[in-house]
């Protein structure tokens, strides 16, 4: 896709980081955004600064939780209503899940991290695709997975999972997308540290917390504001990749491609897993 204006873009998670700088760029090429967020305070700071940018019939707000199919289907409709069509949907909104080992994790964690990162993703398409084909249109999905989706972790068995699976899911997408002939593309995005509020996001701590549990909850609130790439580069490369229709998206590729390559490396060589941080 190379022309953005008069677009259409629906983003999920729009309310913070990120999404927010999608947001951002997509008003700044000229598109039309509606921003999804859980969060309505997000949202009501979105409004804030983007009324002094562009114009109500540009953009529109609606609270939602990605992880309720019924609220991710009246964020189809009222997209509809609005816009009469889609052109770009960023499947973006995602939670940390819980840190430690998977037995250590309330169920409602667990199926909280699987619905919010994974099935929202599998509703937004169900949702969203049809009206997509149907509208004939050159158009383009992004799905969020982390670099974390490639790779080999530990203490956070729910977003590696998770994250794996978007891969996955934006892989067949893109193939059976494909093999309609059809005109959306699909991408997959997969940063590493990005300087955003992502580790607010990290449940409390426990009394069942392991010292090494501690320590990655500390690393990450310490890390995602000093050692991420600010936003707006993570964003440049999203753009950069759909206007180049570049499958998988990685803000450091050189770092990402190395630790892939070792796991592939042991993995063909039928080794057991290697604990890449070790
Ligand atoms: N920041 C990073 O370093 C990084 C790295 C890899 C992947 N990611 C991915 O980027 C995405 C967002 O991260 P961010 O860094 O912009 O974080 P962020 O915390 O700044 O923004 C996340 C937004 O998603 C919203 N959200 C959370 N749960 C939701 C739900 N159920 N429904 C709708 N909205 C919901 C939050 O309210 C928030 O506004 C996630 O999918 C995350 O896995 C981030």
């Amino acid at each position: 896709m190379q022309n953005f204006k008069d677009k259409v873009a629906v983003i999920t998670g729009a309310g913070s980081g990120i999404g927010a700088g999608l947001v951002r760029r997509c008003i700044a090429e000229g598109m039309k955004v509606v921003l999804a967020d859980i969060n309505q305070q997000n949202l009501d700071q979105m409004a804030e600064e983007l009324t002094s940018i562009t114009t109500n019939d540009c953009m529109m707000f609606i609270k939602t939780d990605v992880s309720k199919k019924q609220d991710i289907q009246r964020l189809a409709e009222k997209t509809k209503k609005k816009f009469s069509q889609v052109d770009i949907l960023f499947n973006h909104a995602g939670i940390p899940g819980p840190l430690g080992p998977i037995w250590k994790a309330d169920y409602d964690e667990i199926e909280q991290v699987i619905k919010v990162n994974l099935l929202s993703m599998m509703y937004a398409l169900k949702a969203f695709v049809p009206m997509m084909i149907e509208q004939n249109t050159p158009g383009y999905i992004v799905n969020t997975s982390s670099a974390a989706g490639l790779k080999l972790g530990f203490d956070m068995a729910g977003y590696t999972i998770t994250k794996r699976s978007v891969v996955t899911l934006s892989e067949t997408l893109s193939l059976d997308l494909e093999a309609t002939k059809s005109k959306i593309k699909v991408s997959v995005f997969c940063p590493e540290m990005v300087a955003t509020n992502f580790a607010k996001l990290i449940p409390k701590e426990k009394a069942t917390d392991s010292e090494s549990v501690k320590k990655l909850r500390q690393y990450f609130y310490d890390s995602f504001p000093a050692k991420g790439i600010p936003v707006k580069e993570a964003v440049d490369q999203v753009f950069e990749a759909i206007r180049n229709e570049k499958f998988y998206i990685f803000t450091h590729s050189k770092e990402s491609y190395a630790q892939i390559k070792n796991i592939t490396d042991n993995l063909l060589a039928g080794n057991n897993p290697i604990d890449l941080y070790k």
